[in-house]
This record gives C-alpha cells, sequence and structure tokens, in this order.
C-alpha cells in the first residue's frame, strides 16, 4: 500500500497541510522544530491510530485547537483504486474510518495501511522491555497470517480470565483456562518462530551490509521452558502464579534476541552499532512484506543522519534505492540526501509547520 495523498488539520505545529507523496522516495527537509517529525507523526496516526513518540494522543492536538484530523488515500501498489481512511482525535477520544465507514478497531487501519517507524528512540527495539519486540514479531506475523489476530485475541481473552481467577483465589476453576491458553499459545509461539525465520535471511543480508564479520542469529524465546509442554508448566506454576496474581509462563513474555559471534548484541554492540541492528530489522521486515505478502507497506525514518557515519549512511540511502517500499525520511540538511535522491524522489521542504515547496532534486 502506497500513500498517494495526505491531509492534515489541527496537528502540533502543522499548518493545515496537504501532501501527495511519491511511491518511492520521499525527503522531508527542514530545520529544526520546522514540524519534520510531527508530519512522520500525521503519516503514523493514520496508519496505527497512534503516535510513536507519546501514549498521551491529546499531546498530537495544536494548542488551543478541540481536534485533529489527518485523511488519507492509500492505493495497492498494482492497482488504481484507492481507499480512503482517516483518524479524528479529539478529546482523548479516537476515531477511525476506513473505505469511508467508522472501523471497529485499529486492526482495520493496520491492516489497510502497512507502517514502520525507524527513529532514534527505535533503539528501545533492541535495548528496551521484550513488549517491544513482541510488538515487532506481533506486527509482522498480523500481516503474514489473517488467523494470528483471532489467535491472539483469544488467548488474551483466556488470560484475563485465568490471572481474574488467580487473583480472587479460585485454582479450581483454572483447568480449561490453561487448555485455552495452551491451545492458542501455542499457535501464537510457531507464528511467532515462522516468522523470525522468514525474517532471517532478510536481516542477515541487510546486517551483512554494515557489518564486516556478520554471523548474527536471531533467537526466539517462547515465554516458557519448552523443553516441556505448555499445559504442563501452567500447571506446574499454579501455587507461584496464585502468589504473584498473575500468569507468568506464555507467549505473554515471549522476546527474542539478537546474537553477533554468538553473544547477546546488547552487551557487546556499540550504539551506532545498535542502530544499525534496529535499521536492519525494520528493513528487513519491510523487505519480507514485499517479497511475501505482496503489499509493500511505507516506512518512516526520521532524523536518519543522526549517529550513523559516512561509510553507514550512504550503505543505508543504496539499502532504499528501488524498493517497492514508499519511503518517508527526513532530514535537517540537503547534504545528507544529495547522494541519495535518485530521479524519482521527490523532496519537500519544510518550514516553521508548512511545506513550502515540493520539487524534484
Ligand atoms: N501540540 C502542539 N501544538 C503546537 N505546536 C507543538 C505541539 N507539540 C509540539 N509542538 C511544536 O512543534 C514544533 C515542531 O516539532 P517537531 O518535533 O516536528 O520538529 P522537527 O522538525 O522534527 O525538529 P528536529 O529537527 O529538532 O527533530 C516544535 O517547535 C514543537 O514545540
Ligand atoms: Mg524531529
Amino acid at each position: 500500500m502506497t500513500l498517494v495523498k495526505l491531509d492534515a488539520n489541527g496537528l502540533r505545529n502543522l499548518h493545515p497541510i496537504t501532501l501527495e507523496p511519491r511511491p518511492g522516495l520521499n525527503y522531508l527537509v527542514g530545520e529544526n522544530a520546522s514540524g519534520k517529525t510531527s508530519l512522520l507523526e500525521a503519516i503514523y496516526l493514520l496508519g496505527r491510530a497512534r503516535s510513536f513518540r507519546t501514549s498521551q494522543i491529546n499531546q498530537l492536538i495544536q494548542f488551543e485547537q478541540p481536534e485533529l484530523t489527518v485523511v488519507g488515500k492509500v492505493a495497492p501498489q498494482d492497482q488504481n483504486a484507492t481507499l480512503p481512511i482517516g483518524v479524528r482525535v479529539a478529546r482523548g477520544k479516537r476515531e477511525i474510518h476506513v473505505g469511508g465507514r467508522i472501523a471497529q478497531s485499529s486492526a482495520e487501519l493496520l491492516q489497510a495501511f502497512p507502517l514502520l517507524v525507524i527513529q532514534p528512540a527505535g533503539i528501545a527495539l533492541l535495548e528496551g522491555a521484550p513488549k517491544l519486540r513482541r510488538h515487532f514479531l506481533d506486527f509482522g506475523v498480523f500481516h503474514h497470517d489473517s488467523r494470528y489476530l483471532d489467535y491472539w485475541r483469544r488467548y488474551t481473552k483466556a488470560l484475563n480470565h485465568r490471572n481474574a481467577l488467580l487473583r480472587s483465589g479460585k485454582a479450581r476453576e483454572l483447568a480449561p483456562w490453561n487448555q485455552e491458553l495452551t491451545r492458542y499459545g501455542i499457535m501464537i509461539h510457531e507464528a511467532r518462530r515462522g516468522y523470525l525465520e522468514r525474517l532471517a535471511p532478510f536481516f542477515h543480508e541487510i546486517g551483512g551490509r554494515f557489518f564486516s564479520d556478520p554471523r548474527f542469529e536471531l533467537r526466539i524465546h517462547a515465554g516458557w521452558d519448552v523443553t516441556r509442554s505448555l499445559e504442563f508448566v501452567l500447571e506446574s506454576d499454579i501455587a507461584a502464579d496464585l502468589r504473584y496474581g498473575h500468569t507468568q509462563s506464555g507467549p505473554h513474555k515471549g522476546d527474542f534476541s539478537i546474537l553477533l559471534n554468538q553473544r547477546p548484541v546488547k552487551a557487546y554492540v556499540s550504539r551506532g552499532q545498535m542502530k544499525l541492528l534496529v535499521y536492519a530489522l525494520l528493513l528487513a521486515q519491510s523487505r519480507l512484506m514485499e517479497e511475501q505478502v505482496g503489499t509493500a507497506g511505507c516506512v518512516l525514518i526520521d532524523d536518519v543522519a543522526s549517529e550513523l557515519d559516512e561509510p553507514n549512511k550512504r550503505i543505508l540511502l543504496e539499502l532504499l534505492q528501488g524498493r517497492l517500499t514508499q519511503f518517508f525520511i527526513t532530514a535537517t540538511g540537503r547534504e545528507i540526501i544529495e547522494e541519495g535522491v535518485s530521479d524519482d524522489a521527490a523532496v519537500f521542504q519544510i518550514a516553521e509547520g508548512r511545506i513550502t515547496q515540493a520539487q524534484n532534486p
């Protein structure tokens, strides 16, 4: 899916804007505080119904304004028909529109406009809590397997029931929930494991461009001791789970790690390398989407130059060329993009919340 048109109103410092981006590379250039990240936030809001900067969605509403709206049209790469999508935020409430009607959940939007973001704080994908890595996996699997959302919803429902019983000390009623958790828990784990396996060749290929001796391994962690069955583990955990008041084993505790030459990267690589690994993971995810789902998505890259040295910057810009994925890339100066700008790229200038110029290089 490609974003062919975006209208944003009342979002951060942006004046009402209309953007008609290219299917390939779109550079957004402007000084500090001009509104580059805000524009990416507008696009992200359109695809995810949330922000990548804050969990307080109200913060996105322009000061003194009652609400914000982002409205867009997305098109599959191989068709001319466009799908209208939109998100309205007012007083902490979101309203999501897909195809001209109000959507029941954000899943419809995620399906309509698959979107990833790479940003300086994104290093948390490797350094931060396992929850972020589970989201990464779940987003990927969601776009590969249409049944996954259902597994995930059923698992979460069973987990909530089991946790409620644990909190009220009703150990005798746990058995059916253990079975339900086992059934869907294994499906979730298998789907995540399979996804990471399919991701690995792309990750190796991209990582291999940044690292000279790339003996990487992507390792999945199920969230329980997989040498035993999940049902057995849930049964054995009951006494401890009753004490904690929640379920300690299952894919809701799942994770993955990256090993470089058999060492966990988290403990050994530099900050710049960590950033490159996050680039490699997310670009691999977008590549996999192109190859296997056939619906290339959109990737937002905020502050492309930050913390990368010249050779790695060049490699990164090369990696973005000739892809089916649509990219939005922000930079403070034109010089960073000059060598990465190809004929079919668009350059947008942003100043004080206005897109003042749209031109080819
Ligand atoms: N709710 C809001 N209403 C109005 N302005 C806001 C709001 N939230 C943030 N701003 C302002 O919007 C401006 C643009 O911020 P933004 O983060 O988009 O800049 P940027 O171009 O990405 O800058 P940098 O290069 O420093 O990353 C800032 O001056 C910020 O203070
Ligand atoms: Mg910014």
